[in-house]
C-alpha cells in the first residue's frame, strides 16, 4: 500500500495522472455511506430497547446491564470531603469533593497523563501509577491522612459488581489492554497498590464514569434519572426498577430503584442494524479490540477521527484527494484526532483557511486545494453528525424503556465530545425529534460536567 502513496514533498507535474473527480460525486458517495435516514434511526432505535430488556433478564448478552450497587438518589443534603480517582478517559485525575449540602460542591483536581506502557502492561504497574498519584495529590493538598479517608474509585470500564466497593473487570476497552487484569477486582488491586506505597485512604464506592454524572448532576437535580458519556469512550447508566431486573440477586432494596450500568458502547456487535460500512471496518481492523464495542466506534471521541482519516487515506490511493499526494503523517493510524475535526467544522471562512491548516500543518499535506478542503471538511461532518444522531438513538431507547417519554426526565451528558464538538448537541436534539417527535421537548439534555469525578465523591458521601 505504501509504495503506491506518493512521498509528501513531490510535486503534482503535469505528466501526474490525477484524475479530478467531479466534487458532488465523491460526496454524494460518501452521503450514501454515512448518512442515517429517519427510517433506519427508528429501526435502531426498537432494537436498542429489546436489547436493553434482553440484558436485564440474564448475563451473557450483548448489553451487560450491569446493576451498580447505586440504589438511592442523593438529596442534595450530603456533605463532606470526599476523595475521588477517575480512570477511563484519556486523562486520569485525582480529586477532593467538598460536598457543601446545599447541592452545592467545590472540587480541586490534578489531572495525570497516563503512560502508554501503563495503559497495556502488568497490571501492577497501572496501580501503581495511580496510587503514586493518588500519593503525590495527598501531599501536594496537604491532605490529611491520619482519619483513612473515604475514596470514591470511578473506573469506568465494564465491571462486574457484586457490591459497593467490590467488582471484577470483565474486558478493557478504548485502548486499554493489561491482560492480567481481567476478573480481578479492581478496588482490591488498588488498595493492594495504596497500601505498597503507604497511602492511608481507602476505597469506599466503586463507580463507573455514567453512574457518577448521573448521581453529581441528580446532587442539584432531582430529575436526572439518565447519565451519558460522549468522550473518549460512550455509555449510559439510567434509574431502573429493581422488579424490572430479573437477573438481580443482591436482595432486597428499600428504594426498589437500582442504576444500571448499560455498557451501551458493546450495542450491536452482531452488526445486524447498524450501518457499520467499510471504513469503519477499516478502523476496526486497525484496533486492539477488533470486533468488539461496534456502537462506541462509531459515536466516541477515540475513534472519529480515525474513520475520518481512513476515508481520507483511500481517497488518497483513489487519487481522488490532494492529486494522490500522501504523507507519513495521514499514513499513521489515529494521527487524525477527533480534536482535528471539531476545528474543521468550526472553520467557516469562505475558502477554509484553518482547514487548510491542519492539513498542512499537523498533516503535512502539501497542497489541499479548496476543493479538497471542502471534500475533507463534509467528510468531518457526516462522520460528527452520524455520531450525533446514533447517542440520540441510545438516549431515546433508554427513556423509552424507562418509560419516561410522556413524563420526561433530565440527562445528564459528559465528555468531551459533547462538550466541545461543534452542534453535536443540536444534531442530537435533531435526531431525538425525528425519534420521539413533540415528545423530545420532554427529554432534557444538560452538560454534566466533571461528573464522574464529583460523582463518585457523592456515591463515597452516600456509600
Ligand atoms: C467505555 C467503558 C464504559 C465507560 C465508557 C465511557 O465504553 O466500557 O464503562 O462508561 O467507555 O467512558
Amino acid at each position: 500500500m505504501f509504495n503506491e502513496v506518493k512521498s509528501a514533498m513531490q510535486k503534482p507535474t503535469r505528466k501526474y495522472t490525477y484524475r479530478e473527480v467531479d466534487e458532488s460525486e465523491v460526496i454524494s458517495a460518501l452521503e450514501d455511506l454515512f448518512v442515517i435516514r429517519p427510517q433506519t434511526l427508528r429501526n435502531i432505535c426498537k432494537h436498542f430497547v429489546d436489547e436493553l430488556t434482553l440484558g436485564l433478564k440474564e448475563d451473557g448478552h450483548t448489553l451487560k446491564m450491569i446493576p451498580s450497587y447505586v440504589a438511592n438518589r442523593p438529596t442534595g443534603k450530603e456533605t463532606g470531603s470526599y476523595l475521588a480517582l477517575d480512570l477511563g478517559g484519556t486523562n486520569f485525575r485525582v480529586c477532593e469533593v467538598y460536598l457543601e449540602g446545599d447541592s452545592k460542591v467545590r472540587l480541586t483536581q490534578k489531572k495525570f497523563s497516563i503512560p502508554d506502557y501503563a495503559k497495556c502492561g502488568q497490571s501492577d504497574v497501572l496501580f501503581d501509577f495511580l496510587a503514586e498519584s493518588v500519593l503525590a495529590f495527598i501531599t501536594e493538598n496537604n491532605i490529611p491522612t491520619e482519619s483513612d479517608i473515604p475514596l470514591g474509585f470511578t473506573f469506568s470500564f465494564p465491571v462486574k459488581q457484586t457490591a459497593i466497593d467490590k467488582g471484577y473487570l470483565i474486558n478493557w476497552t478504548k485502548g486499554f489492554d493489561c491482560k492480567d487484569t481481567i476478573n480481578k477486582d479492581v478496588v482490591e488491586l488498588l488498595n493492594e497498590a495504596l497500601a505498597r506505597k503507604n497511602v492511608k485512604v481507602h476505597v469506599s464506592a466503586l463507580v463507573n464514569d455514567t453512574v457518577g454524572t448521573l448521581m453529581s448532576h441528580a446532587y442539584n437535580d432531582p430529575g436526572t434519572m439518565v447519565g451519558v458519556i460522549l468522550g473518549t469512550g460512550t455509555n449510559a447508566a439510567y434509574v431502573e426498577k429493581v422488579s424490572a431486573i430479573p437477573k438481580w440477586e443482591g436482595g432486597p432494596v428499600e428504594s426498589g430503584e437500582m442504576i444500571i450500568n448499560c455498557e451501551w458502547g458493546a450495542f450491536d456487535n452482531e452488526r445486524v442494524v447498524l450501518p457499520f460500512n467499510k471504513y469503519d471496518q477499516m478502523m476496526d481492523e486497525g484496533s486492539n479490540n477488533k470486533g468488539e464495542q461496534t456502537f462506541e466506534k462509531m459515536i466516541s471521541g477515540l475513534y472519529l477521527g480515525e474513520i475520518v482519516r481512513q476515508v481520507i487515506v483511500e481517497l488518497i490511493q483513489r487519487r481522488v484527494l490532494f492529486g494522490g499526494i500522501s504523507s507519513p503523517e495521514i499514513e499513521t493510524p489515529y494521527k487524525f484526532e477527533t480534536a482535528y475535526m471539531s476545528r474543521i467544522e468550526r472553520d467557516h471562512t469562505s475558502d477554509l483557511i484553518d482547514t487548510k491548516m491542519v492539513l498542512q500543518e499537523l498533516l503535512n499535506i502539501p497542497y489541499p486545494a479548496p476543493r479538497d478542503r471542502r471534500i475533507v471538511r463534509r467528510i468531518c461532518e457526516l462522520v460528527g453528525t452520524r455520531a450525533a444522531r446514533l447517542a440520540a438513538v441510545g438516549v431515546a431507547a433508554v427513556v423509552t424503556k424507562m418509560n419516561r417519554v410522556d413524563s420526561g426526565c433530565t440527562v445528564a451528558i459528559d465528555g468531551s465530545v459533547y462538550e466541545h464538538y461543534p452542534h453535536f448537541a443540536n444534531r442530537m436534539k435533531d435526531a431525538l425529534h425525528e425519534l420521539l417527535g413533540m415528545f423530545e421537548e420532554n427529554v432534557s439534555l444538560q452538560l454534566g460536567k466533571d461528573g464522574s469525578s464529583v460523582g463518585a465523591g457523592v456515591i463515597a458521601a452516600l456509600a
